[in-house]
């Protein structure tokens, strides 16, 4: 079967602010990104996705867009932009957006205008409420960040009224209801598609429609962190009834008429279940989604037989036609490695199995940076080394209940977005080669061991195992067209299923443990020959014979 160009992609996030620096101010830039397209190009990716690079006061890092048309001065000008898109093209390498349609910023224009008057034309881009009778808030909902009284709505003098922020107080939420909103937001996404960008990264795209009459949430406050009253409950918004009606009216107005352009949507609430609803090409809506089933910093490292479980039933939703994207760790996680791999002594084995994993999954996969050199979570001492909101309102809500401040940190600290979001490791000099000023975030204490120079030195290099896989994924082409089938459903140590297509057969063979283990392989696999194309041990002779012993961490890609 045909398939567009995404679907056979490899996709690389860039965080900016934490990639490369060029000009020693502590902040990643494009003239850094650009500097390093060529080593992307080596490690064999196909697009960049960017994290918010627009104008903004990076309250939540660029999530909280000022200016849509412009790029924030700290990164660089939007002719850099065009540049860095010109030279990324001539590479063969695309380049898709974050675009971030639920909420702006409360610098942009449009809410500056909003809340000046009741009859602004801007007043209904954003979602305004009286008070109450008794003066406060409209109703109980709790806001993600948790900031101020924890309430989801804050008041505005000017006008007597609160407006709705889901995320953080100056990250108010667009109206979609609003037909002149939705209008400035096609236009806006028209007009980048017009510059080239191949596409975009809808940020919380199921969040969009909110429930008419905005009604309490019933659900219980979670006692450690919920504030006054105000309860968390994304529930509310997320997924309510009319949200494919705003989803399609995009399509058509604008993805319908940029046939090569791609979607895809970011959004808690997509199981395998609903995702033929917004994902499968009869919706007209969006391309495809990430799923939170097995990576988010919130649920526990998955095991074994929920890997098996949910990559089946992702799989079964590619009969309507759904492709899925796949990830194991974004800047909103925790690091790969350290969460669901082993970043002691068998960090750079269990990265490259993780990578095996998600990369030879059905669907799309998309790669953090710095996975491709194992980089691990930080450890952090003090609420002042962290930036995430997150982070933050979960710290000081904790504290505000009677928390002591190593109780609050044990419990924020790991969780962090911080983790993922710390700057890149590119070699041991000072702050890992990433600035020559003062990084804005901390840079982990082990980048004089873990940076790409040193890796790429390295015989069992990280880098240039995923080099070699995201070779083969492009020359096998059961990875994007072949069945999944699992093998050894009765272990809970070692994942083993093949994808078959009418061309080939691909077998991976995954030890997700720390134990040597002996596993028999059913007949029906060893009774064929297969040739070894993969291994993250090379000490180990081609074999599928369970006698010699699976060792830790050990992963294996065979083909007939
Ligand atoms: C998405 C982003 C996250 C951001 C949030 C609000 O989940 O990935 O970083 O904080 O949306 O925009």
């Amino acid at each position: 079967m045909d398939k567009k160009w995404w679907q056979k992609a490899v996709f690389y996030e860039i965080y900016c602010k934490s990639f490369c620096d060029s000009d020693g101010d502590g902040l990643g830039d494009l003239k850094g990104v650009m500097s390093k397209l060529p080593m992307l190009k080596e490690l064999g990716i196909d697009c960049i996705w960017f994290t918010p690079i627009y104008t903004s006061p990076q309250v939540d890092n660029g999530y909280d867009v000022a200016d849509y048309y412009d790029i924030d001065p700290r990164y660089g000008t939007l002719e850099d932009f065009k540049e860095l898109l010109d030279k990324a093209h001539s590479l063969g390498i695309k380049v898709i957006m974050d675009q971030v349609l639920n909420h702006s910023s409360d610098e942009c224009v449009w809410f500056r205008e909003s809340r000046k008057s009741k009859d602004n034309p801007y007043r209904n881009y954003y979602i305004w409420q009286p008070p109450k009778a008794d003066g406060t808030p409209p109703n109980n909902w709790g806001s993600y960040f948790r900031e101020g009284d924890g309430s989801a709505w804050e008041f505005d003098e000017t006008t007597g009224e609160y407006y709705l922020h889901q995320y953080a107080i100056k990250m108010p939420d667009l109206n979609w209801e609003y037909q002149p909103l939705r209008q400035e937001i096609y236009k806006m996404l028209r007009w980048w598609l017009d510059m080239g960008v191949d596409g975009f990264r809808l940020d919380v795209f199921t969040r969009l429609k909110k429930p008419a009459g905005f009604p309490d949430t019933k659900k219980a406050p979670d006692p450690k962190l919920d504030r006054n009253g105000f309860v968390v409950d994304p529930s509310m918004c997320t997924m309510q009834e009319g949200i494919h009606e705003i989803l399609h009216d995009m399509w058509v107005n604008v993805f319908s008429k940029y046939p090569n352009c791609m979607t895809v949507g970011e959004g808690t609430g997509i199981t395998p279940e609903n995702a033929p609803e917004y994902i499968a090409p009869s919706c007209e809506e969006i391309d495809s989604a990430y799923h939170f089933n097995l990576a988010s910093r919130k649920r526990p490292p998955f095991t074994v037989a929920e890997f098996r479980d949910i990559q089946m039933r992702w799989f079964k939703t590619m009969e309507h036609g759904v492709w899925p994207s796949n990830y194991f760790s974004n800047h909103d996680s925790r690091r790969q490695v350290t969460y669901y791999g082993d970043d002691g002594e068998y960090r750079r084995e269990s990265a490259k199995l993780l990578a095996v994993l998600s990369c030879t999954a059905p669907g799309n996969v998309y790669l953090f940076q710095g996975e491709e050199i194992g980089m691990t979570n930080v450890q952090y001492d003090r609420i002042e080394e962290h930036d995430c909101c997150y982070t933050l309102g979960d710290y000081y809500s904790m504290v505000a209940k009677g928390a002591t401040p190593q109780e609050a940190m044990a419990y924020v600290g790991p969780r962090s977005r911080d983790n993922a979001r710390a700057p890149y490791h590119w070699n041991d000099s000072e702050n890992a080669g990433f600035t020559t000023g003062k990084p804005w975030l901390k840079v982990n204490p082990n980048y004089p061991e873990i940076n790409l120079e040193a890796d790429r030195k390295h015989p069992q290099s990280i880098f240039a195992f995923y080099q070699k896989l995201l070779k083969l994924r492009k020359e096998n082409p059961a990875v994007y067209d072949g069945d999944l089938r699992f093998y050894r459903e009765d272990s809970d140590k070692v994942i083993v299923y093949t994808r078959s297509c009418p061309e080939q057969t691909m077998l991976v063979i995954a030890n997700k443990s720390g134990d040597t283990l002996p596993v028999e392989l059913p007949e029906e696999l060893t009774r064929h020959s297969w040739k070894r194309i993969l291994t993250n041990r090379e000490e180990t002779a081609p074999s599928l014979e369970g006698g010699r012993g699976w060792l830790p961490w050990e992963v294996e890609v065979y083909v007939r």
